[in-house]
């Protein structure tokens, strides 16, 4: 919305939450998720054509809107039919009710635009209009736009989007929404990448484009148990499997497992369309690669209790990394939280260092995965874990460093520091790769050193 804001000259973009804590976040300076580069663009248009308001705005802000977009979550439905595979769309249809009041007492003369930009599975687009409809509102097209941009480079992705989608129904009032749409987004993007399809291939491209893309990383991480145990180096196979133009480079980077918010959920809600379509095969065949995802975290964590002589057991061991990759505070589904259950299981004392991800999410993220994971017994994390502000402290007397997100800061730090505060033999286990140029020094130093792809 601030890309739009900025971009769009006339347009008026107000953005709404229910709650008033992030509202208020919003308009301060301490914006409510970290994202590079984006408060300079809030600060740019905030008060002029962006605005952040609260639900008591609501009615009054929908009633005046042409373009309604609705950004809420979809996390996988945890209870019920098709729990812990379909999506959970209550916050859709909370939201879809909600538009539905202002609307219908609103002038039905005016064609009103109600974007999906939430990823859901195909057909939401349908429910959507007929709930609204339903409450007598005459005048809707819903439209499908699946965003496409990472967390992290958020910035560059909206700036410059390979594509923008945009799914209507195929009828005359379908057509003149997306064009109203289209017309916003022509304001900077390119009009050949501005792509127009039926509501259903937009909202089913969106869930491919994630599978294909987890579907990569997880090639890339069978590749790297293979090179482990043969002495290929993962790193120049990657290369050049890469420079093939018809694979290309990017997407090829081995990890302790894919996380963020997207793509499991998406590939189990594109699991749950197979199945329910009776196409198991194609389903088992999506599931293989969340499967490979969870072995490769399980691999790594077992491969530091392996290599620290299968016990780390009121050890301390530090933890670089907590978010689910570099340049975001987001944690959700990041692998750092398993590998942490998974280690507390074996009562080792964590140290975890996160320049973004605060204390206290990530106490709630150790105690989901340990709850998901461990029925009885469950170890005690006020007791096990400490949260450094420092990462020095942090690996402070450690036997075992190990890195989970791909900071850039993490490559550049002073390990013979951090090496002669540790306790004898230290160990450092990359599980993103960011330490291969540094292998050697690090040998030197006299660490034990474990690189994912990397046979030892
Ligand atoms: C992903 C897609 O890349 C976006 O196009 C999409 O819009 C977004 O989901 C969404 O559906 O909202 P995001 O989850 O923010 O974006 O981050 P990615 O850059 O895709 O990374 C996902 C995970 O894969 C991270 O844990 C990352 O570290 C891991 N990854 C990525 C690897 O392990 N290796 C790689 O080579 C690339």
């Amino acid at each position: 919305m601030a890309m739009m804001a900025t971009k769009c000259p006339g347009i008026k973009v107000t953005c709404i939450d229910i709650n008033e804590a992030r509202v208020a976040a919003w308009n301060s300076d301490t914006l409510p998720i970290h994202e590079p580069g984006l408060l300079p663009l809030v600060q740019e248009v905030r008060g002029k054509s962006l605005f952040f308001v609260g639900k008591d705005k609501f009615d009054e802000v929908i009633s005046e809107a042409d373009v309604i977009f609705v950004c809420v979550n979809t996390p996988t439905k945890k209870h019920g039919v098709g729990a812990g595979r379909a999506a959970d769309l209550s916050f859709w249809e909370l939201a879809a009710r909600g538009i539905a009041k202002p609307l219908k007492d609103a002038d039905q003369g005016k064609l009103r635009v109600v974007v999906e930009k939430s990823t859901v599975p195909v057909h939401t687009a349908d429910a959507v209009a007929s709930v609204v409809e339903a409450a007598g509102v005459t005048n809707v097209e819903v439209l499908s736009n699946p965003e496409f941009l990472a967390e992290g480079t958020a910035i560059a992705d909206l700036t410059a989007p390979d594509r923008v989608l945009i799914g209507g129904r195929q009828t005359e009032r379908g057509f003149k929404a997306i064009e109203i749409l289209a017309n916003i987004y022509r304001c900077w993007v390119p009009a050949e990448r501005v792509k127009t399809t039926n509501v259903w291939s937009a909202e089913l491209a969106k869930l491919i484009a994630n599978g294909m893309l987890a579907q990569r990383v997880s090639s890339i991480n069978t590749v790297a148990q293979i090179c482990e145990m043969t002495g290929a180096d993962v790193g120049e196979v990657s290369m050049i499997v890469g420079m093939d133009s018809r694979i290309g480079p990017k997407f090829l980077q081995p990890s302790v497992g894919f996380g963020g918010s997207c793509f499991q959920k998406d590939i189990l809600n594109l699991i749950y369309i197979c199945e329910s379509k009776g196409l198991h095969e194609v389903a088992e065949y999506w599931h293989q690669v969340i499967k490979i995802n969870d072995l490769q975290r399980a691999r790594f964590s077992k491969t530091v209790i392996g290599s620290m002589y299968n016990t780390v057991a009121r050890k301390k061991i530090c933890m670089f990394g907590f978010a689910f990759k570099k340049d975001t505070g987001d944690t959700r589904e990041t692998a750092s939280m398993y590998v942490g259950a998974d280690l507390l299981e074996e009562r080792a004392q964590l140290s975890i260092y996160d320049p973004e991800v605060s204390k206290e999410q990530m106490w709630m993220d150790l105690h989901e995965a340990i709850d998901g994971k461990i029925k009885e017994n469950k170890p005690n994390v006020d007791e096990l874990v400490t949260y450094e502000t420092d990462p020095y402290e942090a690996a402070k007397g450690a036997h075992a460093i190990l890195i989970c997100t791909e900071w850039d800061c993490f490559k550049e730090y002073d390990y013979k520091k951090m090496f002669e505060g540790m306790m004898q033999p230290a160990f450092l286990f990359d599980g993103r790769r960011i330490l291969v140029s540094r292998k050697a020094e690090l040998e030197g130093i006299g660490f034990r050193t474990y690189i994912i792809g990397q046979a030892q």
